[in-house]
């Protein structure tokens, strides 16, 4: 086990992020901003109906277009393979079936043809051109989801007890269904390929949060060995999820480059992100929770259903965080998925805990009224002392102390019970103010990562690995790491990432990026060291001729001798340049936890969200004013980037309360709002006043920096806590996401499908 002294000192958090030069002068270049010579345009053909068949695909007319280079279909592309089934963090898409594998269509947007051209005009023209008849069957995007349509039996993700009798002898029950709607993934940046093959090699810019993922994936798809496919993504405006995993673009302009014998650009619109490259599903989950009078609980069920497409089996795993968080001695938590006509679903940022604890959290805040206890209280009473589903020990769990800051931070001491009782001051006079609160957690996990570090005789240092920065921070965290282990500024440190051809990196997700990368990284700049003074130690021109490499140390940029005359110390930069040698190389590798056999300890980041609306019935206008929240995420490794993503969460659980649900047209299955105008998402004007509470308690059972991610952690329990605060300003309890102001005036729920 790591002990204290590996822990490396927290980087310096007010360094600014090291791209944001290249990003704000527009330099930094995203994958749709590769621009090759001979390069087309291609533009997808969307099928416009959600359920059935092509019977005739006529592209006549397209193909005779002006600049039209091919019209691609069905029948005309050329064969592309099943990629799978996944091994490791490789061979993994979702939605599975190869892009116009057959003629039935089964959601509404699915590509049925593409047009290739010289502009991006005439390929958008020739794709308006194709004429596409259907034999239209019945289509379901409904809901309601009812457990007699799952696909199979529910999957019993948690059980312990016997939970059916004690919830029936319970005293104090709570028994609600919750529901959260589809949301499409809107980061600024769209999806998009070019792709260039060279007749032998691919080289793919993909906008990916995963490029050894998508290599292997795309060389299984295209059928070539993994080492002729080689995948960049150095810069990405986001993705949450959206962009883990290949999407049916891809496949299809790295074929057509292939027909064609020129780079493809593919950039997919808008409206059809709401379509082609995933959603979080939507979920439907009843909560039932059974107590003692005196708030203990002694019965909790879950069981959730969400939607997938046709073809795909995408589980939401609403259950994450349901087995542990709480101490319960009957407990069940069960999944299943039902289908519709719908694009098939994907991760969007905290898979699972984030729509379950909206159920779960909600629920507890219903208990504790019908207990007439505090919630914070309800929540104290039954902290949990080991992870009861995995019976095993927490590898570091701070609930409790999140629970207690965050009350004091807030001020919760003031907080009164009744609806509609608390009024504002001030600013705020003329006000009902509502407070709510919930727990959050998410998994805590790494995987294996390597890395190479490169002290070069110019006296700059070089850190590369396959790893991508999804706007979180990815290259200043790296650099500030160099930066601190070899003793230079960062301006002299260069960061590599996002491309095949640098050693394996960890996908950008599940919130384990950071933690993967740093231990390779370390061990690479240890190993560059060990290289460095070798080099310093041997032959003619050795800067320490006579000593071995046990006599020397490093620090500042320098080499010096172990006796402490720093008057000995040479720049490295010297000491590569008299040996001639252009670089000291450190490889280096950490093994990482995710999968790892034998595990002793149970590993999530927790965290408490405390929200206050304030409500203005006479005009029905509700605000989410202030949210205080305060993350036990192990220790921070550079906090101003890491408040960045809690800030940033918590905007999106506003979001995910009070604006955004892609709607389906019944009738036809298009989701109609497919635009930033009508899928609305929190603008500044919308956002909070937030307080990020770092707890910054090392996890040294995780790995030696002790830390833990924090990408997705701060979106959990953010909607639940506002639900809960809308019920203490309003009354109502709104169980159905987002909350509208007609739930607020108490009208019919008008929900399309
Ligand atoms: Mo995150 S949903 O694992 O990109």
């Amino acid at each position: 086990m790591a002990t204290q002294s590996t822990v490396p000192p927290r980087t310096n958090g007010s360094l600014p992020r090291v791209d944001g030069p290249l990003k704000v002068s527009g330099a930094a270049m995203y994958s749709s901003d590769y621009n090759l010579a001979g390069m087309l345009y291609a533009v997808p053909v969307c099928a416009t109906i959600a359920s059935g068949k092509i019977t005739k695909l006529d592209v006549s007319r397209a193909a005779a277009m002006p600049g039209v280079k091919a019209v691609y279909h069905n029948g005309n592309i050329g064969k592309i393979f099943r990629a799978g089934p996944p091994s490791g963090f490789n061979g993994i898409l979702d939605e599975k079936r190869p892009p116009f594998e057959d003629n039935v269509v089964r959601y509404y947007g699915q590509y049925v043809a593409v047009a290739v051209a010289l502009t991006f005009e005439q390929a958008t023209a020739a794709a308006n051109a194709v004429v596409a008849t259907y034999e239209a069957a019945p289509i379901n995007v409904s809901t309601k989801f009812t457990e007699a349509e799952a696909v199979e039996k529910p999957n019993e993700d948690s059980k312990r007890g016997d939970p059916d009798a004690a919830f029936k002898t319970a005293p104090v029950k709570i028994d609600e269904t919750y529901g959260t709607p589809t949301e499409t993934h809107n980061p600024i940046e769209l999806h998009a390929s070019v792709a260039d093959f060279d007749g032998q090699n691919f080289t793919l810019y993909e906008t990916t949060q995963a490029v050894c993922n998508s290599q292997d994936v795309l060389a299984q798809m295209l059928g070539v060995p993994i080492q002729n496919v080689r995948v960049i993504s150095r810069f990405l405006g986001s993705g949450f999820g959206g962009k883990l995993w290949p999407w049916p673009h891809a496949m299809i302009a790295a074929q057509a480059s292939r027909n064609l014998g020129r780079p493809v650009k593919l950039v997919v619109s808008r409206d059809m992100m709401f379509q082609n490259v995933g959603h979080r599903p939507r979920t439907q989950q009843r909560v039932r929770l059974g107590a003692t009078p005196d708030g203990k609980l002694v019965a909790l069920m879950h069981d959730s259903l969400n939607h997938t497409s046709m073809l795909d089996d995408y589980s939401e795993g609403c259950s994450e965080a349901t087995g542990y968080s709480y101490s319960v001695p009957n407990l069940r938590a069960t999944s299943a998925i039902v289908r519709r006509n719908v694009g098939t679903p994907t991760s969007m940022r905290g898979p699972g805990a984030v729509p379950g604890l909206f159920a779960t959290e909600s629920a507890m805040d219903e208990l504790a009224i019908a207990l007439k206890m505090d919630p914070i209280q309800l929540r104290l009473l039954n902290e949990p002392a080991i992870d009861e589903d995995k019976k095993l020990p927490f590898s570091s769990r701070h609930f409790v102390e999140c629970l207690h800051v965050g009350a004091e931070k807030f001020g919760w001491s003031r907080y009164t019970p009744a609806v509609g009782s608390m009024k504002g001051t001030g600013e705020q006079s003329g006000l009902t103010l509502g407070w709510g609160v919930a727990g959050c957690s998410w998994i805590a996990e790494s995987c294996e990562s390597h890395a190479m570090v490169e002290l070069l005789s110019n006296g700059t240092a070089r850190v590369s690995c396959a790893t991508q920065d999804i706007g979180t921070g990815m290259y200043t965290v790296l650099s500030n790491v160099v930066a601190e282990r070899m003793g230079l500024p960062n301006d002299r440190i260069e960061v590599v990432l996002g491309d095949t051809n640098l050693p394996l990196g960890p996908i950008s997700g599940g919130s384990w990026a950071t933690a993967s990368v740093i231990p390779a990284v370390l061990d690479a700049a240890n190993n560059a060291i060990g290289k460095l003074f070798a080099i310093a130690t041997a032959g003619p021109n050795a800067a320490f001729v006579d000593k071995e490499p046990k006599d020397l140390e490093f620090g500042d940029g320098k080499v010096r001798l172990k006796d402490g005359d720093t008057k000995t110390a040479i720049p490295f930069g010297d000491i590569l340049t008299k040996a001639s040698v252009r670089s000291a190389t450190g490889n280096g590798k950490g093994a990482g936890s995710f999968g790892a056999p034998g595990r002793k300890h149970s590993q999530h980041s927790f965290g408490a969200q405390f929200v206050e609306v304030t409500w203005e019935p006479e005009t029905a206008r509700l605000r989410v004013a202030r949210v205080v929240t305060v993350i036990d995420g192990g220790r921070i490794l550079n906090p101003k980037p890491a408040r960045n993503q809690i800030e940033g969460a918590v905007v999106m659980g506003v979001g995910m309360a009070l604006f955004e649900a892609t709607r389906y047209d019944a009738r036809f299955g298009v989701p109609i709002n497919n635009n930033l105008a009508d899928y609305i998402l929190t603008t500044n004007a919308d956002a909070p006043n937030i307080d990020v509470t770092f707890l910054d308690h090392p996890d040294l059972v995780i790995n030696a920096l002790g830390a833990r991610g924090v990408g997705e952690i701060g979106l959990a329990g953010v909607a639940a806590a506002i639900a809960n605060a809308v019920h203490h300003a309003t009354g109502v309890r709104v169980r159905e996401l987002p909350i509208r102001i007609e739930d607020l005036l108490g009208m019919p729920a008008q929900r399309l499908a």
